[in-house]
């Protein structure tokens, strides 16, 4: 019979600062130099990366590990530590950390020069690549998925003429003003209002957000359907990957279509990772505009507009040709950039796709498969110990799943819920052990890890739990069996 361990409160505090007192002590030795760096350039260097995370008990351990060099599924920082890395550059290193054929596209492009101002030797084979395998007509480059964005939702604009565009709650699109937006509650009234100070109070204007898979979502939608210019979806958010609403987005399509509204993949996670054709070709669903980046770069930096012809001749105006009396006729809107189209990015780019390519969707399917089976192995362990935490994935990111989709446990919610703090001291246990993520941070697979890696991972959660329990963080725990 499963029992539940109480203790009195002030020898959980007392343990659980015993424990951390430790934790920071193994952690700050071992990874010394990263902390020396943090704190010397502090005064220069303003970085707020995972600043929402820092915590006064953690405090001590709060700054980057520092990396020094990588290869395959694995990183080494500045104090010679090895890690299995988990982070994979934010969803960008699919093939897993230096990859040989993106190596040696990059050397022989470096080799050549970096010619900006002309046009990339390789930019229309990676537009045609991208075209042949997401089903889009044309295509056009930024340099961040920010940029994508933000272009996506101009071209949107010019195409339809309204000004207002709908967003998801829980989707990140990146950080330009237009979707830098919140919901809360004034004086009993749900408003959107700026995400942070210095976003001017007046993009709040133009933007709705809605619920995510929410059907009550195409009332709001229809009720506006005058005003809006473009849904702009994250098809699976990586902070939800339970959440993958196939019926509400074949629904969201044909309600977008019927009122004339531009439909936007933001597919800068999901696109040419869960499938060779992103989530449109996963969900069966065609965007008007879909926007890239990481994966396709190759760990260069790049944003990709991709879209229907008649939203993508906003950037040029159109087809035309040469020897007759065509122009590029359609109506334009402003898009520039210097370093758009940069000979290493488009180097890096044009690698990828021939890769992806060549492998075709037997190499998603794989790696699809294992992190499936790896997350299977986290949850069954999970549950044997009574821990009220399950992971989900979609396809090769995955995160823990929303508490409120787990079936219920055999111990009440409120003795067994892990907390935020407990789960961002997970992150420094495994750090300490080999594995290598952020607080808080999404986490991806990549075609370099080994299953020896996967089992080291697991192994390392697993221990890296055990630690938890005993340092009293996962408090009035079940014990199997216990008394
Ligand atoms: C769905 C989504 N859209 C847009 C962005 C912004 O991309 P970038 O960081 O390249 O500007 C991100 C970044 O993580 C993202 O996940």
């Amino acid at each position: 019979m499963e029992t539940i361990k109480t203790e009195a409160p002030e020898n959980q505090v007392s343990r659980q600062q015993k424990y951390l007192d430790r934790l920071i002590a193994r952690y700050t030795e071992r990874t010394k130099t990263s902390k020396q760096l943090a704190q010397a350039y502090r005064p220069v260097l303003a970085d707020n990366r995972g600043l929402p995370g820092l915590s006064f008990r953690s405090k001590e351990m709060f700054y980057p590990i520092v990396a020094k060099r990588s290869q395959g599924s694995r990183i080494w920082d500045v104090d010679g530590n090895e890690y299995i890395d988990i982070t994979m550059g934010l969803g960008v290193n699919l093939f897993g950390h230096n990859p040989p054929f993106i190596k040696e596209a990059l050397a022989e492009q470096l080799h050549k020069g970096i010619q900006l101002g002309p046009q990339s030797e390789f930019a229309g084979e990676v537009a045609e690549l991208i075209c042949d395998l997401t089903g889009m007509d044309r295509v056009t480059f930024s340099n961040t998925g920010t940029e994508a964005v933000m272009t996506a939702i101009r071209l949107a604009r010019l195409a339809t003429g309204r000004n207002k565009i709908a967003i998801f709650s829980g989707s990140y699109h990146g950080h330009f003003d237009g979707v830098l937006v919140k919901k809360q509650t004034i004086e009993g009234n749900p408003c959107v209002v700026p995400l942070a100070p210095g976003v001017l109070p007046n993009v709040a204007d133009n933007v709705l957000i809605l619920d995510y898979g929410n059907p009550q979502s195409f009332d709001v939608i229809k009720a506006h359907e005058q005003e809006l210019a473009a849904v702009l979806v994250v098809p699976v958010q990586t902070g939800r990957p339970d959440l993958q609403p196939k019926i509400f987005l074949q629904q969201l399509r044909q309600l977008t279509q019927e009122s004339g509204i531009v439909l936007i993949f933001d597919e800068m996670v999901t696109g040419f990772r869960i499938h060779p054709g992103g989530a449109q070709a996963w969900f069966g669903v065609k965007a008007d505009i879909a926007t890239y980046g990481k994966i396709v770069g190759g760990g260069m930096p790049i944003g990709i507009i991709a879209g229907q012809v008649d939203y993508m001749d906003g950037i040029d105006g159109g087809m035309w040709n040469y020897g007759d009396a065509s122009y590029p006729q359609a109506k334009t809107t402003f898009f520039a950039g210097t370093f758009c189209r940069h000979p290493l990015a488009m180097a890096a780019a044009r690698a990828v796709l021939k890769h992806l390519k060549t492998q075709g969707p037997a190499l998603q399917e794989r790696l699809n498969q294992r992190t499936s089976q790896f997350v299977q192995t986290l949850n069954t362990y999970f549950e044997a110990e009574g821990f009220s935490l399950r992971m989900a994935n979609f396809g090769s990111f995955f995160a823990p799943a929303s508490l409120g989709s787990l079936p219920s446990d055999s111990c009440s919610p409120s003795d067994t819920t892990i907390s935020s703090e407990t789960l961002s001291l997970l992150v420094y246990h495994l750090i300490n052990r080999g594995v290598h993520l952020l607080v808080r941070g999404s986490i991806f697979l990549s075609t370099a890890h080994t299953d020896e890696d996967i089992d080291f991972i697991i192994q390392a959660m697993k221990d890296s739990f055990e630690e938890l329990r005993e340092g009293g963080f996962l408090p009035s725990y079940c014990n199997r069996g216990g008394s």
